[in-house]
Parts: C-alpha cells; structure tokens; sequence
C-alpha cells in the first residue's frame, strides 16, 4: 500500500468553512486509511470502484478553537493515490455543494465525479442510477450529523449495488441525549434510522433499561444489517472520543465480503497503534 496522509491542511479559500471539533481528525484518519487500502487492495479486484459520499460537507473544515482548515471526506477521498474509478458526491446545503464543487475543481481532481445535490434520503433513486451498473465495487461514507440517514436509504442502495459502507452512528451525540424526545411518538427519526416503528415498546415495557439505549440501538442496526445479507462483526465499530474522552459516535463498517472485514480490522489496528490524534 501506498504512503497517504488523509491530514491536509489548506490555507483559507474564502469559501464556507463549516467548523469541526478537534476529534473530527481521528474520524479522517480512519476514513482515509480505509480509502487508501481499497482503492489499493481492489485495484486489479474490480474494474470499477465507486466511491459514495451521501453527506459529503464543503471540502473543507475549520478545526474550532486551533483555527487550521483541513480538507474533509469528499476531498481526502479525491487525493488517495490510486484513485477510485468513480466519485458520488451528495450535499444538501446549497452553500456547501458549491463551495465543494469548486474546490474539487481549485484543488484540479481531474476525476469522474457526480454531484449530487439535495436530501440523499430523497435522491436515492439518483444516487443508485449514478453507480456503473457491472463489475463495481462501492464504497460508501455515510456521515451525518445525526441519525438523519434512513434504513430504507441504506436498504436500497445495498440491494442493487455491491457496496461496503462506513457508517457514523450517532449514538451518543444524538440517540442518548434525544430518547427523551424520541420516545415522544411525534418523532419517527428512530423510526426511520432503524425503520422499525416498533422500537419504543420495549422500553415503554421495561424489557430494556433505558440507559441499554445505545446498545439497543447498535445491535438494532447490526441485525438490520444481517437481514440484508451483510456479514456482521460488532467489533467493527470505531469508537471516536472528544478531548475529555466522552465518547461521541462510532464509524461502523459494514461489507458482504470477508475481504472488506479484513481491511476494516486492519486500519483499525493502525488506528489504535498510533495511540494519538493528530
Ligand atoms: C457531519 S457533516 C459531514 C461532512 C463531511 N462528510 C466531513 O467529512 O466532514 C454532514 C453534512 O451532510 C449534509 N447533510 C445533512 N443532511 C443531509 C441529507 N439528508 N442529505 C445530504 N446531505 C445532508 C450537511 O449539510 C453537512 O454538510
């Protein structure tokens, strides 16, 4: 494999600059390396490989507090050395979309890319059509800011395409902080995130504890996974920190294949051995 540092750090454009917090490095890190041994590793595997942002940002993001800008998943993904053979890139918010569009297009990616633009859980039709229908292996990057990815979005791209998905579970930063809320029937966020509607009875019950929320939902969305043919190893979730240590989300990495299990658990390992953030 190739030397790839997913960190690059880019002076101000004067283009939107969403803020990140500092932990957002770790998640690149992690996402970069994934990047970089499938592109690498399915090479002569696969003629096409697909790379799929569903909530790919503006490109770049303002480190808040350290006032350093960074470039973010569309972009580390545009610059790992043995490129991928296809870029889907999704973004909702006009002003993100543009800023990201010109930076592919500053940043000179002379690559194949679709933009996307609109709710990725709307456009899925749009995003499976932009997928070359033989010989591709996709990857997805699923990351929102919380549990605003529906199951159905997840379900459908997976039934017509081989894909394999890094998926951000926004368990601590939404779910636990919301179940309040959310247990309020007026929500279906949960609903629609696991698309069971059923999920609220076994805590009404009290079959499951309430503080069992997270865990509840992890193993919820492993066995949707399962369902659709997926092979499943809980261990393949990324546990990502702030500065004091809070947890605040996991990556969860998803693949039909024991091939995209074995890359996971490896940049993983690399991950954990480096012991260090940035
Ligand atoms: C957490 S940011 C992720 C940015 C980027 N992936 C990164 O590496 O930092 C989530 C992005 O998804 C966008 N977004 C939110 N909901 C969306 C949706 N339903 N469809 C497409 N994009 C969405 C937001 O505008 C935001 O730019």
């Amino acid at each position: 494999m190739k030397e790839f540092d997913p960190i690059t750090y880019v002076e101000d454009d004067g283009q939107t600059t969403p803020e990140i917090g500092l932990w957002g490095i770790k998640k690149y890190r992690l996402f970069g390396a994934y990047c970089n041994i499938f592109t690498t590793g399915m090479k002569y595997k696969w003629k096409q490989r697909v790379y799929i942002d569903l909530f790919a940002g503006a490109g770049c993001a303002r480190i808040r507090k350290e006032n350093k800008i960074v470039h973010t998943s569309a972009l580390i993904a545009a610059k790992v050395p043995d490129k991928f053979t296809k870029y889907i890139i999704c973004e909702e918010k006009e002003e993100n979309f543009h800023a990201l569009k010109n930076r592919f297009i500053n940043e000179n990616c002379d690559l194949n890319c679709e933009f996307i633009f609109g709710d990725s859980n709307k456009n899925v039709e749009k995003i499976i059509n932009a997928i070359p229908a033989d010989g591709t292996l996709s990857f997805c990057f699923v990351d929102p800011f919380s549990l605003n990815i529906e199951f159905e979005t997840i379900r459908k791209i997976a039934a017509t395409r081989k894909v394999d998905f890094l998926i951000l579970l926004a368990l601590q930063m939404d779910a636990n902080r919301n179940l309040v809320y959310y247990i309020d029937e007026e929500s279906d966020k949960i609903d629609k995130f696991i698309g069971n509607k059923n999920w609220r009875e076994p805590f009404l019950n009290a079959e499951v504890s309430k503080k069992d929320f997270i865990k509840y939902l992890a193993e919820a969305y492993d066995n949707n996974m399962r369902s659709i043919g997926y092979k499943v190893n809980p261990n393949l979730k990324f546990k990502i920190e702030n500065t004091v240590n809070t947890p605040i989300y996991y990556l969860a990495f998803y693949s039909k294949s024991d091939v995209g299990n074995d890359f996971y658990t490896k940049v993983e390992k690399m991950q954990n051995n480096q012991g260090k953030l940035f």
